[in-house]
């Protein structure tokens, strides 16, 4: 049955209720059928309490929607980006009255937003004033050098710094964004503050600057009642970590005001630890024109609703009705395969409010080419990558493990072996119970298709993509093809995941 139509990843298509499935975790016919199912008893579990959330604590709605700070270019000369990122705890008032200290790039979480421009040079100093821990920048879906990659293997010492520099291709424009990946801390470096937007600007952008450029920097935050943030439990160490109140840009449910039967362009970014963001705009449908890695040969109109894995982004486009009112941009529930107790309730969130006022416009028609993406081409080389769950239960308390070939991360292990320049095809199979986002270092690949209970669908066109969701019993194909010689992680992007070793490493001769 194909109880998902999914279109491509990130991009599910609405089908009535049909993304609502129920599974039937732990009954007998569901163990038997993890093929990828093991006994470990080595895992690395933190015996954490749940963590005592207040569910109570009230964030204020409804202010205006603010546009991200930007990251000023310190530069004066053309085709160069120059700045410096500090990252360091700052203090934030999300509850009135109440403290919370979060890590922040430059003293704001998201950080700020850096826009620079397709062949520029970038030469970033990050500044790690994280207290008694290393992190690193790794810019997540920019092709830069492995050494520039920020992985886990180039840890910045607290206390000391770096600087990051590299070259934005021709043609890299895309909605990318930045994070910490030190070995074992992402997780929790992303849900204290630590992400941000990185906007590759096109040299000459085919859509209308009319539609204006907003950009929605979806996270979520947990707070205990006296305000501070709250480590992780057992829960979301085995589901990744999702947090009480969705924020964009920071803020809670804003409100963005804009022309009755305007044209709008939006890029949506799931900067979540392990939130699977269905969003849909109430009462409107959206105009696919781009994902992670930049624009679509083509818009794809009709979408009601959106699925953003973790990692994931799009951009849209929203025609919106001439009529002045108030609707919702909801993020819907989205059964993803949840272990174990804790489970989030699931009901419909408001990420923000659109309230449509002012002078009635016209909508404004969009090209009907956006750019060329040429297909890869035939794969000379042929990968497949096993996405498994193990269980664990140590403590009296059943746990999950997540691994990747039946192993865990070791950064001293070799795990594939690419050449610069071979178009692959990789087979990534996700036998666990539990979707997982599939995400690459270092390169855009294109969806060939997706296959699940022996049915395949292929991508209905093409697209670049750095992250793809991969439900259970799927198997995700995909062609790619790496420019530079050396190191890059390839993990799921539920963070708690990848930092508890659901990553492997891909060596490019
Ligand atoms: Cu967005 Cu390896 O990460
Ligand atoms: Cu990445
Ligand atoms: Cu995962």
């Amino acid at each position: 049955m194909n109880r998902r139509t999914v279109l491509l990843s990130g991009v599910a298509l609405a089908v009535g209720g049909a993304a609502l499935i129920s599974r039937r975790l732990w009954s007998g016919d569901s163990m038997g059928g993890m093929t990828g199912m093991n006994m470990d008893h080595s895992m690395e579990m933190t015996p954490a309490a749940e963590p005592q959330t207040s569910r109570i604590l009230v964030l204020p709605e409804g202010a205006p929607l603010k546009p991200l700070t930007k990251l000023a270019n310190t530069s004066s000369k053309p085709g160069v980006f120059e700045a410096r990122l500090t990252a360091a705890p700052a203090t934030v008032e999300f509850s009135p009255g109440k403290s919370t200290t979060v890590l922040a790039y430059n003293g704001t979480a998201p950080g700020p937003l850096i826009e620079a421009t397709e062949g520029d040079r970038v030469r970033i100093e990050f500044v790690n004033a994280v207290p008694d821990q290393p992190s690193t920048i790794h810019w997540h879906g920019i092709a830069v050098p492995p050494d520039q990659d920020g992985g886990p293997m180039d840890p910045v010492a607290t206390g000391t710094s770096r600087f990051y520099e590299f070259t934005l291709a021709a043609n890299a424009a895309a909605p990318t964004w930045y994070h910490p990946h030190a070995h074992g801390l992402t997780d929790q470096q992303v849900y204290r503050g630590l992400a941000g937007a990185f906007i590759v600007k096109p040299k000459i952008d085919p859509l209308p600057a009319e539609l204006g450029d907003t950009l929605l920097f979806i996270s979520d935050l947990r707070l205990a009642s006296d305000g501070s943030i709250p480590g992780n439990g057992a829960a979301d160490m085995m589901n990744g970590r999702e947090g009480d109140h969705l924020l964009v840009n920071g803020q809670k449910n804003p409100v963005l005001t804009v022309n009755p039967g305007s044209s709008q362009r939006f890029r949506l970014f799931n900067a979540t630890n392990a939130r699977f963001l269905r969003l849909a705009f109430e009462g409107h449908e959206m105009t696919l024109v781009g994902t992670d890695g930049g624009l679509l040969a083509s818009p794809v109109t009709g979408f009601s609703e959106m699925l953003l894995a973790p990692g994931e982004r799009s951009e849209i486009v929203v025609h919106f009705k001439a009529a002045p009112g108030a609707f919702r941009l909801q993020a819907l529930g989205y059964e993803r395969g949840w272990m174990g107790q804790g489970k989030p309730d699931g009901a419909t969130k408001s990420v923000l409010t659109v309230n449509l006022a002012g002078d009635v416009k016209t909508p404004i028609a969009l090209p009907a080419k956006l750019r060329d993406i040429a297909d890869l081409g035939a794969a000379v080389a042929n990968k497949r990558v096993l996405f498994s769950e193990t269980m664990s239960m140590a403590g009296g308390g059943m746990t999950m493990g997540y691994l990747i070939d039946g192993r865990k991360f070791d950064m001293h292990r070799i795990d594939q072996t690419s050449k610069v320049n071979d178009v692959e095809l990789w087979e990534v199979i996700n036998t666990a119970d539990m979707d997982h986002p599939f995400h690459m270092h270092g390169t855009q690949f294109q969806i060939v298709e997706r296959e699940k209970d022996n049915k395949k669908n292929p991508a209905p066109f093409l697209a670049w993509k750095d992250t793809a969701n991969i439900t259970s019993g799927e198997t995700l194909r995909l062609k790619v093809r790496h420019q530079f010689a050396g190191l890059r992680m390839y993990h799921c992007h539920v963070l708690e995941h990848e930092s508890q070793g659901m990553m492997a490493v891909l060596n490019v001769v």
